[in-house]
């Protein structure tokens, strides 16, 4: 399931970002699985580009937390394993899409102007019907099939040559060929798509389903699947067809519209779309469309739109491509099929970061060619707008190619006495609190690593490189360690290799582990058995506290002793001097206090904090080898007012790395005030309290410049 949260990403905080960008990171991952090596997606194509653009926006606003595995670092469709590599002699691209009339306008009026063509001059435009199927590129050599290849991510695909040539409709000889090929182009990329019918599909997946194989989602994936078979004689066996519409590579052949192409595909012997139409107004080719639109279901095989191409090549030469998609073509796809089904049951989903998304268990429908079942809903808000309640008729689509929607509930059909809908606020899969921050649309289990759904997650937090920093167990090897209860809390990883010696099958035994990588495993838990405070206080995964606020409690607290009973001291008694002294340090605030204390408030993380700090030794934090006899070392710190020679975040760094505390309000623990220019009521407040104020230019000379 697949959930773009709402918060727009200017107001995320950086602790947000992190959490975001690890749950992306899976999800994104697990969909690729799904997609390239299972030909079984679980979202649309928008969809997922809706998850990678997120990701990015997230990165370009905290360049630094992108993480190794992001998405971003990896291309698009790297072939799977298996299959050759082709490098596309001309890239496969894609098409910009039209949704509305507006924009198939928007698109002529755009390659009129571009032309400097007149109103006058008619545009000739070929439409077709674009095909749900998968994009192929197959070259032709003195007319002869030599190689096929998918698209991959356009510049790079596989090399299926051997499960194409089982196509009926892949002619291996160009029709018209003399014996030695001579009157036909040295070469020839004809492109097109692999498809397969709506029959053929359920014919195939009755045959899957009766040998207990896999049933697929749509045509399309049933077309990927089977094209994508290691064994081609496996391939003949599946009900391919193909329509060829496109050109690559092409020397030794010319042809001045697509129309006239499109003509010589026939006589080449290859299946182009009957449908296809030559228009020469936009009204002719929306007439076309609304036809086609009507059409759509009776069709033979699934269609998602319709693609015009304009029909001169000589101007699709001048116009020309802009990113990934030609100036000379446009897909204007249907609108979302909608349609109505039942709305079984509310069920709540717990992320990997422990957000609660409610979502809407459905009677099984086909909306836009795919069984849909499930749709999310969201959060509770959404769920409210929209009134959505359990036992409803709604209304679901799948706009584009976008994940079902629950668009609307159906009033009438609602059985009298419905009641609405309500969040748990507990955990529906480890029970602890739940709880919605101000602000914030989401739920959250507040379970951390006694949540099963969260476990894994914290876990691979807490060996990361900021945290613990422990190689060689990566988030593969911690799930299958949870799954099969070697480690459950993080206190386990440093308990590993004593529970290891005892186990019917040690790790070095296990499949991918060998004797050498366990000891190297092993090694490295041991060598992070001493640890400084900060790196410990944000191993712990406490909601908002980040590498930084971690180091702002180390620096404040010192030790882990003095820490921890200032924290249980802070969650006791929300008036106390504990929690008065948390919620005043620098950029804390309430909200972020709330969240440390909250952690502390529950026995089950004290217990996982007990647990560890009996395994390990926590370093006392460290001010730097110049702090210890800085004139600031231990003085608290408040900054208010503008600073003229540097920015407010390095006159703090300057000034932590001096050993001093800085706070963000004053009080009578504050030392010094620095007050910079139109400084408010801190600077007041500290002539009130009698505390040393210092000028920007006062405060360089005490600290040494
Ligand atoms: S022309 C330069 N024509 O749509 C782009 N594409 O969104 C050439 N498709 O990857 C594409 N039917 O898989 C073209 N009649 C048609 C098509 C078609 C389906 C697919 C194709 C392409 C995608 C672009």
């Amino acid at each position: 399931m697949t959930f773009v949260t709402s918060t727009p990403v200017q107001d995320l905080t950086r602790d947000q970002a992190a959490a975001e960008l690890a749950e992306l990171a899976g999800e994104i991952a697990a969909h690729d699985r799904a997609y390239y090596q299972e030909d079984a997606p679980a979202v649309s194509d928008a969809e997922y580009d809706a998850l990678r653009q997120r990701n990015a926006a997230i990165e370009a606003r905290f360049p630094d937390l992108a993480r190794p595995d992001s998405p971003s670092r990896r291309v698009g469709a790297a072939p799977a394993a298996g299959f050759g590599k082709v490098v596309h002699a001309v890239p496969m691209l894609s098409l910009d899409n039209a949704f509305a009339e507006g924009d198939v306008r928007e698109f002529v009026a755009r390659v009129r102007r571009f032309l400097g063509l007149s109103e006058a001059e008619p545009i000739p435009v070929v439409a077709e019907p674009k095909i749900d199927g998968l994009s192929i590129s197959l070259r032709y050599e003195r007319g002869r099939f030599v190689q096929g290849a998918t698209r991959g991510d356009g510049a790079e695909g596989e090399d299926v040559t051997a499960n194409l040539r089982t196509l009926a409709d892949l002619p291996v000889r160009l029709r018209g060929a003399d014996l030695l090929g001579d009157d036909l182009p040295a070469v020839l990329e004809v492109r097109g798509e692999v498809y397969m019918s709506r029959d053929d599909f359920a014919a195939l997946n009755e045959r899957q389903k009766a040998a207990e194989a896999k049933v697929f989602a749509n045509p399309r994936n049933a077309a990927a699947g089977s094209l994508r078979q290691l064994d081609a004689a496996e391939t003949a066996k599946r009900p391919l067809r193909l329509f060829a519409y496109g050109s690559g590579e092409a020397t030794g052949a010319e042809w001045d519209s697509h129309w006239e192409y499109l003509t010589r595909l026939k006589t080449w012997g290859f299946q182009v779309n009957p449908l296809a139409r030559r228009c020469d107004s936009v009204e002719d080719l929306l007439a076309f469309h609304a036809e086609l639109a009507e059409q759509r279901a009776s069709l033979p095989y699934d269609i998602d739109g319709i693609v015009y191409k304009v029909d001169r090549v000589d101007w699709q030469k001048r116009l020309g491509f802009v990113a990934r998609a030609p100036r000379w073509a446009i897909a204007h796809k249907f609108p979302a099929e909608q349609v109505r089904t039942l709305l079984r049951r509310i069920s709540v989903n717990v992320g990997r970061t422990g957000t609660l998304t409610p979502v809407a268990d459905l009677e099984p429908v086909t909306v836009g060619g795919v069984v849909v079942s499930r749709a999310t809903l969201h959060n509770e808000d959404e769920v409210a707008r929209k009134d959505v309640r359990e036992g409803d008729t709604v209304i679901v689509q799948r706009a584009g190619d976008v994940i079902p929607q629950v668009v609307a509930v159906v009033p009438e059909l609602r059985k009298p006495g419905t009641p609405p809908w309500t969040m748990p606020d507990h955990c529906p899969t480890c029970g602890s609190l739940a709880v919605r921050e101000e602000d914030e649309a989401a739920r959250r289990c507040t379970g951390g690593l006694v949540c099963p759904d969260q476990a894994v997650e914290r876990l691979r937090h807490f060996v990361s490189r900021n945290a613990f920093d422990i190689e060689g167990l990566g988030e593969k090897h911690i799930e299958a360690f949870y799954a099969d209860g070697l480690i459950r809390s993080p206190a386990d990883i440093f308990l590993l290799e004593e529970r290891d010696r005892g186990v019917l099958t040690p790790i070095a035994a296990r499949e991918g582990w060998g004797l050498k990588s366990a000891r190297n495993l092993f090694d490295g838990i041991g060598e992070r058995r001493t640890i400084g405070l900060e790196r410990f206080i944000y191993a712990l995964g406490i909601r908002h506290v980040g590498e930084a606020m971690a180091r702002l409690l180390a620096s404040h607290y010192g030790t882990l002793e003095a820490w921890r009973t200032a924290m249980v001291a802070a969650a006791q008694d929300r008036d106390g001097e504990a929690w008065r002294d948390l919620v005043a340090i620098d950029r804390m605030g309430p909200a972020k206090a709330l969240a440390i204390a909250s952690f502390f408030a529950e026995p089950h993380n004290l217990a996982v904090l007990d647990d560890l700090a009996a395994l390990v030794t926590v370093r006392p934090f460290e001010r730097s080898a110049t702090a210890g006899n800085s004139p600031i070392a231990g003085k608290t710190v408040v900054f208010t007012g503008t600073l003229t020679t540097m920015t407010r975040d390095e006159a703090k760094a300057r000034a932590l790395a001096l050993g001093a505390k800085v706070a963000g309000s004053v009080s009578r623990k504050t030392d010094y005030v620095v007050v910079g220019a139109d400084a408010g009521s801190k600077a007041a407040k500290a002539q009130d309290l009698g505390i040393t104020t210092l000028s920007e230019s006062a405060w360089r000379d005490l600290i040494g410049g």
